[in-house]
């Protein structure tokens, strides 16, 4: 049914990327509270995030992993704390454009086609190219579907034209959310390696998972647990902090202790 893409298909053309006028990391987070009703989302997380980088987010379901994205992007006002993207307060339209976000629930309109949902959102960001358009249908290996309504996808295809909706307009900062949840191992082994050229050409990856070889493929982690990073660092230092031989045994560690 789909073909996988050739890797030159999946790397695109690298183009360098404007430096941050002051080399302000892609993220800083400091002092962030979300309160739902009786729900307190979050309680004072703070992060930074350096240009370039991986980071991945672990912790257990309702920590606030979510909710921090959300807060990322501007898309939920925070009770308080202040958020910087690129070095830029949020919310900031400008570099609201210069941000990929792939929900955790795939958030397409089903009655369009594969094409139309990622010309749509590339539109939305400014980007109305149509080789820019396929090369990110071609990415996530949909092209024979890209005509095709969504609602006549699979889950995992529905998942993959999220992801394209997401990469169309070139992002600088790519907020993941569960990105390949129902994606079948050979693909996710594929968009990982993407998401790696996507750092080498300077764009900034925040992506959730309970996937633990997906986190070990991170360049930094942060265990989130009640609403704020419980520890942050590499795959290894977790570990050792936990005490733990695999990043399974440090999960179940930070989430209980
Ligand atoms: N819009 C909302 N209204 C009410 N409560 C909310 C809302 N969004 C999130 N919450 C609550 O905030 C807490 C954090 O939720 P969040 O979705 O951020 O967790 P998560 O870490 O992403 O979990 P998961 O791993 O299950 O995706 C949960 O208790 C959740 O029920
Ligand atoms: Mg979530």
């Amino acid at each position: 049914m789909t073909t996988a893409p050739s890797p030159a298909r999946m790397s695109g053309q690298p183009r360098p990327l404007p430096a941050n006028p002051d080399g302000a990391p892609a993220v800083e987070v400091r002092d962030l509270r979300k309160r739902f009703g009786a729900v307190e989302a979050l309680r004072g997380l703070s992060l930074t995030v350096p240009v370039g980088i991986t980071y991945g987010l672990l912790g257990p379901n309702g920590a606030g992993k979510t909710t921090l994205i959300r807060a990322l992007i501007g898309l939920i006002a925070p009770d308080a704390g202040e958020v910087r993207v690129l070095g830029v307060p949020m919310p900031d339209k400008a570099i609201l454009a210069q941000i990929g976000y792939m929900t955790q629930a795939a958030a397409l309109y089903e009655d369009l086609s594969v094409r139309q949902n990622v010309a749509f959102f590339a539109a939305m960001a400014g980007i109305r190219d149509p080789d820019a358009i396929d090369r990110s249908i071609s990415l996530v290996s949909l092209s024979e579907r890209a005509r095709s309504p969504v609602n006549t996808l699979s889950g995992g295809m529905k998942q993959r034209a999220s992801l394209a909706c997401a990469l169309a307009h070139r992002p600088r900062l790519l907020l993941l959310d569960e990105p390949t949840v129902g994606i079948d191992p050979q693909l996710r082994v594929q968009f990982w390696g993407h998401f790696r050229r996507l750092n080498a050409e300077g764009v900034t990856i925040v992506v959730s998972s309970h996937v633990m070889d997906e986190a070990e493929r991170c360049d930094r982690l942060g265990f989130i647990r009640d609403g704020r990073i419980l520890s942050e660092g590499s795959a290894d230092e977790l570990r050792q902090r936990a005490s733990a031989r695999t990043l399974e045994e440090a999960f179940l560690h930070f989430a209980e202790s």
